[in-house]
């Protein structure tokens, strides 16, 4: 149908009402009035997300930013990330490239149009437009960044600097991952910075913690979304993107200076706002499992914008498609049973795709 053209091209046509295939039934629509409370509320009643230092994360007062770590993971399953190290250059050159991409004919952008989930490029609109009965305002360039060298050749190659400046993104943003990944696992107990590990007895397993999940990330999975929610005619009807969680790790996501996404906190959707240069972080599904439930996977969505258009990037990470997903062993004990069943990311991947999106899809493989 027309609307699998998607929404740049219906914002691009000047349309000024929005169509009926966009129109959310009234309890899922967002309350626009309650959010710009909740805005309020967050500038004077110091609602805000927490803020973690990365450079503080490699320094004397990691023990401390480790706790900060731990407290946002834990309370909010969301934190802004600053002073990541990711130079500003290479975030704004990503940010305006795929403004670029957006902006070019739809001719060129359809070539990439896929329905196939493992796909190494995937052009597309709504969340799932082959199953969505209400779509989104929402168009989206999906890259599957490992192996790069195996992806690079399917990705596009207009605009011309496209590959070239999203590949040093991918890659800067994978060794960030990996940096912040070090951090969740000390912050678990499940490590212990180099200083103070010598000193340590060993408990006799080995690497000392009973599983090797940074080897596993390191050859693992890595997904960039680019999100493009163009200036929609009636925002109060609509969403750019529905209430889901991310699987992975973690996601990095990168955005520009337009508020959109919300998060889901004591019932309530709490409007993020942006900070320049920082990234909004996120634990995923699989985290959650890894961490047998102690770090949350937390319902997020994304509002849009009556004159503005917005653009994010986010970024998955996660284990390789085989591997097993489970509870850390050293997190399972007689006080905290095990409270997910092993699974595989594979297996998971059917799971994401046979769920609405506002389930959390992992609690199939509940225990
Ligand atoms: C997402 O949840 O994948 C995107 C959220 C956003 O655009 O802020
Ligand atoms: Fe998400």
């Amino acid at each position: 149908s027309q609307y699998q053209k998607g929404v740049k091209h219906l914002s691009d046509n000047g349309i000024e009402k929005l169509p009926n295939k966009y129109i959310l039934p009234v309890s899922e629509r967002p309350n626009l009035l309650l959010i710009k409370e909740l805005a309020y509320a967050c500038k004077h009643n110091n609602l805000k997300l927490p803020v973690i230092d990365f450079a503080e994360l490699q320094g004397p007062n990691r023990s401390q930013a480790l706790n900060s770590l731990a407290n946002a993971c834990e309370d909010y399953g969301f934190f802004q990330l600053v002073n990541h190290g990711i130079h500003s250059e290479v975030m704004r050159r990503m940010m305006e490239v795929s403004e670029r991409f957006f902006e070019l004919p739809f001719e060129e952008r359809e070539k990439y149009m896929s329905s196939n989930m493992y796909a190494p490029v995937r052009y597309g609109t709504s969340f799932n437009q082959t199953k969505d009965g209400v779509f989104s305002w929402r168009d989206f360039l999906k890259l599957m960044c490992h192996p790069l060298s195996d992806m690079l050749p399917h990705w596009p190659s207009s605009p011309l600097d496209f590959r070239k400046l999203a590949i040093t993104y991918a890659n800067e943003n994978k060794y960030l991952f990996l940096k912040l990944m070090e951090a969740i696992e000390e912050s678990l107990g499940l490590t212990t910075t180099k200083t103070t590990k010598n000193k340590k007895t060993d408990d006799g397993d080995g690497d000392g913690n009973g599983d090797n999940i940074l080897e596993e990330l390191k050859d693992g999975s890595q997904l960039m979304v680019v999100n493009c929610y163009p200036p929609c005619p009636e925002p109060h009807l609509t969403l750019g993107i529905p209430p889901h969680s991310d699987y992975g790790f973690l996601t990095l996501l990168l955005q520009d200076e337009v508020q959109g996404l919300q998060i889901q906190f004591q019932q309530e959707w709490l409007t993020i706002e942006p900070i320049p240069n920082s990234f909004v972080v996120n634990v995923g599904d699989h985290l959650e499992i890894f961490s047998n439930g102690r770090y949350k996977s937390v319902l997020h969505r994304a509002i849009v914008n009556p004159t503005k258009s917005r653009i994010s990037v986010a970024s998955l990470h996660s284990v390789p498609l085989k591997t097993a997903l489970r509870p850390s062993p050293k997190l399972i004990t007689k006080a905290n049973p095990r409270r997910y069943m092993d699974t595989d990311f594979a297996t998971f991947l059917k799971y994401v795709s046979s769920c609405e999106p506002k389930t959390k899809n992992f609690l199939d493989s509940r225990k």
